[in-house]
């Protein structure tokens, strides 16, 4: 059969994407220091936070409308500790002590999402470490609007 003339059954969603910001360039702003010395990141390295309470990595997000978003934060944790954050979305503590579990080697990385709410427009997005261990490796963050 052929079907002229009608757009057929494709829906439109604006807000259907899915935008990754990487934690080592800016607007990203790493508390530590830009690594790229265990293989598998994206982009060109990743923020190996200071191994303190309070080290973090904020990433500056934008989204086109107000709304859920999902968050997907792609890491390694070499060590054999759990090593959570808490996660501020524009000052706010929106999750805390959010787990970054143990990944087995500093190479592996993994992704752990989580659905935060987010503003029209820019949006800072904020992973702050909650034990002395500091964050583990952070590579980048999705997100999907
Ligand atoms: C090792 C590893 C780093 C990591 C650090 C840590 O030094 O090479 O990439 O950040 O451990 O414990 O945080």
């Amino acid at each position: 059969m052929v079907l002229a003339g009608t757009a057929v059954g494709v829906p439109t969603d604006a807000r259907a994407a899915t935008t990754r910001y990487e934690a080592e360039s800016a607007p990203a702003v790493c508390g530590g220091f830009v690594a790229s010395n265990h293989s598998g990141y994206s982009g060109s390295g990743f923020c190996d936070s200071s191994n303190a309470v309070g080290a973090a990595v904020q990433f500056t997000v934008s989204s086109p409308a107000a709304g859920a978003a999902t968050v997907a934060v792609r890491y390694a944790n070499g060590s054999s500790a759990n090593r959570p954050a808490d996660i501020s979305v524009n000052g706010s503590v929106v999750r805390s002590a959010f787990g970054f579990e143990a990944t087995g080697a500093w190479d592996a990385w993994t992704g752990k999402s989580l659905t935060v709410e987010l503003a029209a427009g820019t949006n800072t997005v904020r992973l702050a470490a909650t034990t002395s261990g500091g964050l583990g490796n952070i590579d980048h963050l999705e997100v999907a609007t």
